[in-house]
């Protein structure tokens, strides 16, 4: 019996054991990232945890799933996690813990993109600004300060994940990290520290010991262990300069970020894919989209300076976790071919067959068989290719993929997915019934009382440590008749860096800068009447989200650092007054952001808002006013036409800064995008003179489905708060394009497709919303075959062949396609 019992205790042992150190075993070769032993083919997603709610995870991962990917991948944001040292937040959309599981849960890996320097558009790349503000401190070199506190986040982050066994290596998904992010960009600007600050980084990952492999994007000659990746639009001719790293590429951009004042980004889907084939024809076994959803920057989150509060990024999934369609087809159907090849693309042997005309084939050979790409890099000439025997027209700047080699099953640049047209709708447009606070700054600060004072004008950062984009600096300045200064037409004259800047000479508004070409450092000079005795300048120092970008970014100047003068002119001769120097006096930020005005239990709560006599284009005024959630589940948004510049909030929910009344530059849109070259950031941007940003994300979860709901605004710059409109974004049209001998596949985002308005099979031609039929046409009625298919239905797939829809006659040369409109 005794001995029974010990046998079923070792038993119990050896189970429980087993079942908690159960593990994935990750590691490399030259070829590819292995999985327990095996090569994989990795197709991965970027979606930013903050960039979303918590409530939107799961949706958002399902459609990356959905969309073949098996892997998503984020940064961490160590300025949102430790906004004071040490005070640590991971709450709500920051529950980084909760999101990793959302991904384990949908049966997904991740890659853990630590940094901490993560760049990523995001306000000060992810530094918190107290860690510029330490003594002796310098970033991203070899600073004890620096490593320290990198060291401190980095670990608790490793400890987080490892207490909830969340690395591969503990049953987790997490089969990648990484840590830093393109030091090899700026590494020469460090000297020899660049080199002795890489390694220490290496050294102090490794000893955290995570049990998956680490990453170091752009990052040539990375220290070992580390694997080096590729970042960029393109990266087929990445060769890892260590022969040890597999071809790893980490971001693929998939579209680009907007900065106010700039044009809406467009990277056709036919590029994107091409981008794909290429790398996978090339060599290359993990890729990972940068951005697939990229959502929205709430509250200050966005780096810059300037960027925008959408991160859309043209990404897969649109802001507001919609498909981005013809995007996220398309590369679906790509990742399904390319996953069916894995076993070849990871073990077979290559061979490249140059066939001319700028085409190239590549075999990938194993004793089970031969799958093939034949990719075509010029950028305007179709090639028509004989390939083992058999001839292939493959179009300018596209690659095809014949997974047995003999046929092919895909072709990047011959799109047969559908394309949604999203419409913003508003069941009922209803005026809003407004309140308003001017923003009391008169008493106090126009008479330049604030929290602080110091001597001479000190750097916007670190007096306000970020906890807010403004900051006043008032001083004064006692003139006396005899000033020589006195008898002269006066200006104030101020070199800044402030990217708004809002001046005031005793209480009367003297002029504004808005900076409108990112060149942040200016000189701003205004004529001004001051008086005998004292006189008080206040000046309003903005930012709009703080640098995130190159070598010693951090030490970029914000806000006012000067000279700030009087200068008096008659005639020729003009004479200067420094007042840099003087005393100043600092208030950071607003009153009604000290009485939180946009707070539901608002310290505030006292203080009165008038209905009377709405204001209209009045700078520096609170709004607020209740409504009622839109009804249903389609993404809510709201319409700013009309504002200037500020922040919004929806119960008390920052939703990021608002600026629609900056417009992009009219030149550099054209009607026309060809898919063909190398993709730029302003290559088929559209939008052209018209508000870089005028719709804002309002997620479901800030709303109370029935019930009130307030917005508040602070409008910095003046603007008619009467036209903002709560809309939905609805799927009305869908428009597809498919070769014959291809599956379509038809759907209405979640809603019922309820007619065909146009389908025809033959040679058609036109854009979405005016196809027409061709010369020739399949025999049985197109309309009426998709319409039995697909009406009443959410979604539908049918082949496109002429069993489906009649021979086709008299179509000639031109490849048959089928053309639909359908209606949701
Ligand atoms: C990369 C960087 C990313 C992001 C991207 C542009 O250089 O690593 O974080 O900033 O550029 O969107």
């Amino acid at each position: 019996m005794k001995h029974f019992t010990c046998l079923l205790l070792l038993f119990l042992v050896l189970i429980t054991s087993f079942s908690s150190t159960y593990s994935t075993i990750v590691s490399h070769d030259d070829r590819a990232i292995t999985i327990d032993g095996q090569r994989r083919i990795l197709i991965s997603g970027s979606i930013h945890y903050p960039r979303s709610t918590a409530d939107m995870w799961p949706d958002l991962i399902s459609k990356a799933k959905d969309g073949g990917l098996d892997a998503i991948e984020t940064y961490v944001f160590w300025n949102a996690h430790e906004p004071a040292r040490r005070q640590y937040d991971f709450s709500g959309n920051l529950d980084l813990v909760r999101f990793i599981k959302t991904i384990q849960d949908k049966g997904l890996y991740s890659v853990l993109r630590i940094g901490p320097y993560v760049c990523a558009e995001w306000n000060y790349g992810g530094f918190p600004v107290w860690l510029h503000n330490m003594p002796n401190m310098k970033f991203r070199t070899v600073n004890s300060g620096f490593m320290n506190e990198m060291q401190n986040f980095t670990t608790k982050i490793v400890e987080m994940m490892k207490k909830e066994k969340l690395f591969a290596s503990q049953g987790g998904p997490i089969i990648l990290a990484q840590i830093e992010n393109e030091y090899g960009n700026v590494i020469s600007s460090y000297g020899a520290e660049g080199k002795a600050y890489i390694d220490w980084c290496a050294n102090m990952a490794n000893s955290l010991d995570i049990g998956v492999p680490w990453l170091m994007c752009q990052q040539p000659n990375a220290p070992q262990p580390m694997i080096e990746t590729c970042n960029g639009f393109y990266c087929d001719q990445y060769k890892p300069t260590n022969p040890t790293s597999p071809k790893i590429w980490t971001e693929n951009w998939t579209g680009w970020f907007k900065n106010w004042g700039g044009k809406h980004p467009y990277r056709t889907a036919e590029d994107l894919a091409y981008s794909v084939a290429r790398f996978f024809q090339t060599g290359g076994t993990f890729q990972n989209y940068y951005m697939y959803h990229g959502g929205t920057n709430f509250g200050r989150v966005a780096g810059g300076p300037y960027i925008t509060t959408s991160y859309d990024y043209h990404a897969p999934l649109d802001e507001y976790g919609n498909l981005n369609q013809p995007k996220w087809g398309h590369l679906k159907q790509l990742h399904t071919i390319l996953k069916s090849m894995e076993k070849r693309l990871t073990y077979g042997n290559i061979s490249t067959v140059d066939l001319g005309n700028s085409a190239t084939a590549t075999v990938y050979s194993t004793n089970e068989g031969s799958s093939c790409f034949i990719g075509n890099v010029n950028a305007t000439a179709n090639a028509l290719v004989n390939f083992q025997g058999k001839d292939y027209h493959i179009p300018a700047w596209s690659v095809s993929v014949l997974p047995d080699c003999k046929k092919e099953a895909y072709n990047t640049a011959k799109v047969n997915t559908q394309t949604s047209i999203m419409t913003e709708e508003s069941s009922k447009p209803k005026t809003l019934e407004w309140t308003w606070r001017p923003e009391v700054a008169r008493k106090t600060i126009l008479k330049g009382s604030g929290d602080l004072i110091a001597k001479g004008l000190v750097d916007q950062k670190d007096v306000t440590n970020d906890a807010s984009d403004y900051l006043w600096y008032m001083t004064r300045v006692h003139l006396d008749k005899k000033d020589p200064i006195w008898s002269r037409n006066m200006s104030l004259r101020i070199h800044s860096n402030a990217h708004v800047l809002h001046a005031y000479a005793n209480g009367k508004y003297v002029g504004h800068k808005i900076v409108n070409d990112t060149k942040f450092d200016y000189r701003f000079e205004k004529k001004v009447n001051l008086v005998h005795g004292t006189n008080h300048i206040s000046l309003l120092s903005v930012s709009v989200g703080l640098h995130n970008y190159g070598a010693f970014f951090e030490n970029s100047p914000t806000g006012i650092n000067g000279p700030v003068k009087l200068v008096g002119y008659r005639g020729d001769e003009t004479i200067e007054k420094d007042l840099s120097e003087h005393q100043w006096n600092y208030k950071i930020g607003l009153n009604g952001f000290d009485h939180k005005l946009f707070s539901t239990n608002s310290v505030g709560r006292h203080l009165k808002w008038s209905a009377e006599k709405l204001p209209s284009n009045r700078m520096l005024t609170w709004y607020k006013a209740n409504f009622k959630a839109p009804f249903g589940k389609d993404p809510v948004i709201v319409d700013f036409n009309g504002l200037g510049k500020g922040e919004a909030w929806i119960n008390g929910q920052s939703i990021g800064r608002y600026w629609p009344s900056f417009n992009s530059s009219d030149d550099g849109c054209s009607d026309e995008c060809d898919y063909r070259g190398e993709y730029g950031s302003d290559k088929c941007a559209f939008m052209c003179g018209k508000p870089t940003q005028r719709w804002y994300h309002v997620p479901r979860g800030f709303l109370n489905e029935s019930g009130h709901n307030t917005i508040t605004l602070f409008e910095e710059l003046g603007g008619n708060p009467s036209m903002v409109n709560f809309k939905t974004v609805v799927t009305r049209t869908v428009c597809a394009r498919a070769y014959e001998q291809n599956k379509l596949e038809l759907s209405c985002n979640s809603r019922p497709i309820t007619a065909v308005k146009f389908a025809s099979f033959g040679n058609p031609s036109g854009h979405c919303g005016s196809f027409a039929v061709g010369t020739c046409e399949g025999a049985n009625d197109a309309v009426k075959v998709v319409a039995k298919e697909c009406v009443g239905k959410f979604n539908c797939t049918m082949n496109v062949s002429s069993h489906k829809f009649g021979s086709t006659l008299d179509c000639g040369d031109s490849p048959t396609r089928l053309f639909v409109e359908i209606e949701c």
